[in-house]
């Protein structure tokens, strides 16, 4: 017996007449919710690129009616930024260096602005908590090249050592002793027996007595009759257990050996404003090992 359609049922829904093992698909309309936020985000879409910047071309893109520019946004951050510090700015740069750390404000403005410069221009060399590395002083401690007061400190940061750029950058150097053929290498050997000595190591007792006379006559204009060097020249102090590259036998023979030259930069200048260096050089100070 066939089934007749009854009123209440629908018409059959047409199929599109593709069909996969038997199932089949029918062609409905697409939900009619569906098909206005489909239509509503193609015009939202026309509008948003014309009003904003969003077309590549070959240099650049298109600029969009509404002027919009993110770079313009953040140099209007930046100007009000630095519109806002302006005024403690002019303090920090008006006062003498040593009233910086009795002026509550100033220490809290140096703490912060301070330690974001350090991370951004120091750390890559001195290591991001001022620690040092081989080669790179430890800003932390008590032990100073070229001297740890807060003059000392900005001056350092200023102009920089050993290096070309600035006329007056902190400078010195160390005569490449057997690289030059200053020293023989039985004397480099005695000096650095000599040099384990002074800095409490084992040593050999003959060999430093030796030493002690080459160090005297080669090395103690610098680094001071009795090894503690001297700021004057960025000469480290050799007693103590605090090594810029190494207190071992190798390494010491290598620096007496080839010298070193370690360089910093100015900042100074282009690099930073003097308010910067100001807080940078008071946040370096009061790490601990500030004078
Ligand atoms: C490119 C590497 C480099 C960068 C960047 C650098 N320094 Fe130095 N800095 C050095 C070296 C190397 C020395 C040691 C030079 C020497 O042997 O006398 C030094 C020495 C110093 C000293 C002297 C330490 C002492 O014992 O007297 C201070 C202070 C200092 N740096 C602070 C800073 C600060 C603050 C910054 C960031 C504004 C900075 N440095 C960025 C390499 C760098
Ligand atoms: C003209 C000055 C001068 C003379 C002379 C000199 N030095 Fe130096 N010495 C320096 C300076 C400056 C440094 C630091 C170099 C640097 O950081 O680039 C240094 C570094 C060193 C260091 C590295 C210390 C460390 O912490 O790693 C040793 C060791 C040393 N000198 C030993 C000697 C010995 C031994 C002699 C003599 C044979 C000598 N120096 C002669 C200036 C001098």
């Amino acid at each position: 017996m066939s089934r007749k359609p009854t009123k209440t049922t629908k018409p059959p829904v047409e199929t599109t007449g593709h069909s996969w093992d038997g199932i089949e698909e029918y062609n409905n309309p697409l939900p009619r919710w569906w098909l206005w936020t489909f239509y509503a985000t193609i015009i939202w879409g026309v509008i948003y690129t014309i009003a904003y910047p969003a077309w590549p071309l070959i240099n650049g893109a298109t600029q969009g009616l509404l002027g919009h520019d993110t770079r313009l946004e953040v140099a209007e951050e930046i100007r009000q930024f630095e519109e806002r510090n302006a005024p403690i700015e002019a303090r920090l740069v008006s006062v003498d260096l040593n009233e910086i750390a009795n002026d509550p404000e100033l220490v809290n403005y140096t703490q912060n602005a301070g330690g974001a410069i350090f991370r951004t221009w120091c750390a890559q060399c001195h290591g991001s908590g001022a620690a040092g590395n081989k080669g790179y002083p430890n800003l932390l401690d008590n032990d100073w090249l070229w001297g740890g007061t807060i003059e000392d400190i900005h001056y350092t940061i200023s102009h920089g050592i050993r290096n070309e750029e600035d006329p007056d950058a902190r400078y010195s150097e160390m005569p490449r002793f057997g690289a030059d053929g200053l020293l023989e290498k039985e004397q480099i050997d005695q000096v650095v027996q000599y040099v384990l000595k002074i800095s409490g190591q084992a040593h050999d007792a003959a060999m430093a007595a030796e030493g002690e006379v080459i160090f005297a006559d080669n090395c103690a204009a610098c680094h001071g009759e009795d090894g503690t060097g001297d700021r004057t020249q960025g000469a480290p102090n050799l007693t103590d257990a605090i090594w810029l590259y190494g207190g071992d036998v190798d390494t010491l023979t290598q620096t007496v050996t080839y010298s070193r030259f370690g360089v910093m930069p100015p900042m100074g200048g282009a690099e930073l404003s003097e308010a910067e260096i100001r807080a940078v050089a008071a946040w370096v100070h009061s790490r601990g090992g500030g004078e």
